[in-house]
């Protein structure tokens, strides 16, 4: 139906993710200001031209009357999104509540809520239904726009009951499932209330995919110990259907960032940076405020170095962008403050008047501004507790082709399986090994800086995101004519 001027058909690729890559900011009845979000997620997919995309999400906005509804899908409509709305209660109980009190927590091995978040726990059953009427929400507007022919593509934790909701409407839909955090342990996912009625909903996807092998590992074991089903080297079998089961490693669109450390702003704005912390040496650290990175631990890890080395301590800086999210949920509050506390006091204890130690924002950097300070940093500190893959840790190392720093990577970061030979993998929770790891990174030779980042730029600038996109929906399409070529026979 796409045929167009004798070229071959365009397939429609319909991508749900709970967040639009635009989040929408009301400025009167009916007019709205459109700021695009450029994700990993984003990035990848605005790259693959083989496919004419939709985007079906949230737009992050509350907006309870028609005129606004209708004008919000109408301006998001140029830029191939399609709204779906949730109230401020769904939000509450699916967003804040199941999504990102429970099921982020537990995915990355933070357990279920406990004394103080137990209160939560209470609730637990109508978050969980919160949760089943949002995915069938998004269902319902993946089924109004869905076209014969289309694939679609559903994404993360927030989504979990969507692959049965749309099958149940329509079992012939072409229907993808991609998780962006880790699959813990069996062990843990079966703590879960819920845990075989998410289990059964992914299956209902033709495909379903994970970052590293560990995680669609973990899946398969949670389907074969908690609901009984046949594991196979290919996925999950339940009476004689297979549902293929594999691991996509995500990556950045690597061009961007090289291309963009040539504009004459960057490069102003690197020439500047180099100025400010003329002869100190440059760390960072890039996350959003979430208790998975492990700011507390990376803080108190380089306290400790400032402890053992005082002749370092005024010749380095540790830069923290910690961007603000899910501001809502108490246990992300807890964490600001935590994080303040301890930020403050080792500036207060190792601060001189003329300079500290940590440079702590509350904020996010814009897309150039990143970059150059991606440029000018000589050790990056990645130490997530748990990550799905980390992609500042690919972003930190696309931008160092001059400088050849060094990379500082938490072996609980799905990208450890990636970088792994390039960086220095630590365990995040041992403050002491990486305290010293950072003293190792601070006086590396330069050829081994350089064999290192040589392993890990090749990485980054050949398993891109459009390749993670590409992959994922041609193996979705073969799947699907597989299991129509089993069928016949
Ligand atoms: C993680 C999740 C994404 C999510 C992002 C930002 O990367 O895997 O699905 O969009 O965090 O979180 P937010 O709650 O602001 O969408």
């Amino acid at each position: 139906q796409y045929m167009q001027n004798g070229r071959p058909p365009i397939q429609r690729l319909l991508v749900v993710a709970n967040r639009l890559p635009v989040s929408a900011n009301r400025r009167g009845e009916d007019s709205w200001a459109l700021e695009v979000s450029v994700g990993g997620l984003v990035s990848a997919l605005l790259g693959i031209n083989e496919f004419e995309t939709r985007w079906i999400g949230w737009a992050g906005v509350n907006v309870p009357d028609e005129i606004g509804q209708k004008s919000l899908t109408l301006a998001l409509a140029e830029k191939r999104c399609i709204p779906v709305f949730l109230d401020e209660e769904i939000v509450h109980q699916y967003y804040n509540g199941y999504c990102n009190n429970i099921l982020w927590p537990l995915f990355h091995y933070l357990g279920l809520p406990q004394e103080d978040r137990l209160a939560t726990t209470r609730s637990f059953q109508s978050q969980f239904d919160a949760y089943r009427r949002a995915n069938q929400m998004f269902a319902d507007v993946v089924n109004e726009h869905y076209e014969d022919g289309d694939v679609v593509w559903c994404h993360d934790y927030h989504l979990m009951f969507l692959p049965q909701c749309l099958k149940e409407h329509n079992i012939n839909m072409k229907v993808g499932w991609f998780l962006h955090t880790p699959f813990p342990s069996s062990e843990i996912h079966r703590t879960l209330p819920s845990r075989s009625e998410l289990l059964k909903s992914v299956l209902a996807a033709d495909l379903v995919g994970f970052h590293t092998y560990d995680y669609a590992r973990h899946f398969v074991s949670a389907c074969t110990r908690i609901l009984g089903l046949e594991g196979t080297p290919d996925g999950v079998e339940d009476h004689g259907k297979l549902t293929r089961v594999a691991a996509f490693p995500i990556g950045i669109d690597s061009d961007r960032f090289i291309r963009a450390l040539e504009l004459p702003q960057v490069r102003n704005d690197i020439q500047q940076l180099k100025e400010r912390f003329a002869g100190r040496k440059v760390m960072l650290g890039v996350d959003r405020l979430d208790m998975i990175k492990g700011i507390p631990q990376k803080i108190l890890a380089f306290e400790k170095f400032l402890e053992e080395n005082p002749n370092w301590r005024d010749k380095v800086v540790l830069i923290q962008i910690a961007v603000p999210t899910r501001t809502d949920v108490p246990e992300y509050q807890k964490l600001t403050c935590q994080v303040h506390e301890i930020v403050g006091r080792i500036n207060g204890r190792f601060g001189t008047l003329t300079a500290v130690p940590i440079h702590h924002l509350d904020r996010s950097l814009d897309f150039h501004a990143l970059c150059a300070l991606y440029a000018v940093t000589d050790v990056a500190l990645v130490t997530s507790l748990r990550d799905g893959m980390n992609l500042v840790s690919y972003e930190y190392v696309a931008c160092q082709a001059s400088k050849k720093g060094v990379l500082i990577l938490s072996e609980f970061a799905g990208a450890a399986q990636s970088l792994g030979a390039g960086a220095i993998l630590v365990n995040p929770w041992n403050i002491t090994e990486v305290a010293a790891s950072i003293g190792y990174a601070l006086n590396m030779p330069a050829d081994e800086r350089e064999k290192r980042h040589h392993h890990n730029f090749m990485h980054v600038t050949t398993h891109t995101s459009q390749e993670w996109a590409e992959t994922f929906v041609s193996e979705l399409n073969d799947t699907v004519v597989e299991a129509q070529l089993r069928t016949k026979q």
